[in-house]
């Protein structure tokens, strides 16, 4: 670790980065949006047509098309893993919008035959062995010092003390990131993630953080270090370098997949750990279940839960028929609730046997971060049952509750230690 782990326990992140935006869909939805869709999945099928942005009286802001007046969210375990893994009918597609935010060469945006080049260039930065040492010289570390924090005061709102400071110290940590603009760093990346609810607030943050690459990668390219901005200046696709536009779209594109969706993913954790005490205790008597029990997590409540693509050509899925250059909703969060493919899909259970799910996505956009996922909440589950034995709900502070339909997280957690 560059930084001892006490200075950067002092950085200052405030969670309200973070907060939802989705409050203008309705609570009841945004509580629990997965009945409300299959109750409109039983009725017209895995592919669901959406017209001006509305399904049933209800506006979704995400759904509103530039593109024609139709937008189709694709349902169920089946019909989104055929979609996810199926590019010769359907592109990513975060449409013109996200170019003017990201950059036209951001990862999770790009199509073949570019887009696995680019992969294989940060792939290298997430491998088994890297997370190994990212698990043993950070995570643990961070989070024994925030628990130990945690641990000095009867009561905690978790999202602020924990769930929003590992994704941010790491991901700072990793990129060698300057330490006074962590903060910075972690509210932009929130700002683009809204870009649906806030668009000046997004493309606001995407200069920011354009600008600050930029300053970056000037001065890796005087002061190289070893880190995936250094390795990117280094690296060649088809015998040329990258420009520095390139470099800029891939760490803008890194480092809020990187931050956003975990804090959300902790957030959630958090809300479980005071819901359901008597799951934590399962989980307690036997931490062997964690690393099953973190892919349940994702699967139950995970952060990302829309992927939108575009059809390449006119394809007909589960009776309907979708003309080529349609937008189209992978909804993972639905797929990973389908009562047809999972028992009991809308509860979590600890135990259950392991099996795929689609919150990392699946085929050639799976997510490059799943391992460092994996490996934060992990620990993180593990050492909050471990050294924070009698954490509780805060009878006196507002309840929290977990919700979004694009995003999935609770924006606080209040507990007592
Ligand atoms: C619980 C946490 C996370 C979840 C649920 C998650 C989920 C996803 C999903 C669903 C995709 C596919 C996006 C698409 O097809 O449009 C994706 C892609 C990606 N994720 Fe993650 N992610 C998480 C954490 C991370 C972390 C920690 C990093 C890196 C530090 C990361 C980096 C990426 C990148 C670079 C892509 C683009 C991959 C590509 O298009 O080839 N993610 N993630």
């Amino acid at each position: 670790m560059a930084i001892p782990v006490e200075e950067l326990l002092d950085i200052k992140i405030d969670s309200a980065v973070f907060a939802s935006l989705e409050g203008v869909i309705p609570e009841l939805v945004r509580r629990d949006p997965y009945s409300f869709f299959e109750h409109e999945r039983e009725r017209s099928g895995d592919i669901i047509v959406v017209s001006d942005g509305a399904i049933a009286d209800v506006e979704f802001p995400v759904f509103r098309s530039s593109v024609g007046n139709k937008v189709y969210v694709a349902c169920g375990f089946d019909t989104v893993r055929q979609i996810v893994s199926d590019q010769s009918s359907f592109y990513q597609d975060y449409g013109a919008h996200m170019d003017i935010l990201m950059g036209e060469n951001q990862l999770a945006g790009m199509n073949p035959p570019l887009h696995a080049k680019y992969r294989a260039l940060v792939m290298s930065a997430f491998d088994t062995q890297s997370i190994r040492n990212i698990t043993a010289e950070l995570i643990e570390p961070i989070v024994d010092g925030l628990i130990s924090r945690i641990r000095q005061s009867e009561k905690t709102e978790l999202v602020q003390d924990l769930a929003c400071r590992l994704p941010v110290l790491l991901i700072g940590q990793i990129f060698n990131l300057p330490i006074e603009k962590y903060n910075d760093f972690a509210t932009n990346a929130g700002a683009l993630m809204m870009n649906a609810y806030d668009w000046p607030g997004a493309v606001a943050a995407s200069k920011a953080l354009g600008e600050t690459f930029e300053e970056i990668i000037e001065e890796r390219r005087r002061t190289p270090g070893s880190d995936l901005i250094s390795d990117l200046i280094h690296a060649e696709i088809d015998g040329e370098k990258l420009p520095d536009s390139d470099i800029v779209s891939t760490c803008r594109a890194v480092v809020p997949a990187g931050i956003e969706t975990t804090v959300k993913a902790l957030s959630t954790l958090m809300a479980l750990i005071l819901d359901q005490p008597e799951k934590a205790q399962i989980v307690r008597q036997n931490l062997s279940l964690i690393p099953a029990a973190t892919d349940e997590l994702l699967r139950w409540n995970g952060p990302a839960q829309l992927l939108p693509k575009r059809t390449v050509k006119d394809v007909e899925i589960d009776g309907t028929s979708i003309p080529a250059g349609s937008h189209i909703y992978c909804y993972i969060g639905h797929a990973n609730r389908d009562p047809r493919h999972w028992e009991h899909s809308e509860s979590f259970d600890p135990e259950r046997k392991r099996s795929q799910h689609l919150a990392f996505s699946f085929g050639p956009h799976f997510c490059v971060g799943n391992q460092l996922a994996r490996a934060e909440i992990e620990v993180v589950f593990r050492k909050t049952l471990e050294k924070l034995p009698n954490l509780r709900r805060d009878p006196e502070a507002p309840e929290h509750s977990v919700q979004g339909v694009v995003f999935r997280s609770a924006d606080f957690v209040h507990g007592l230690v």
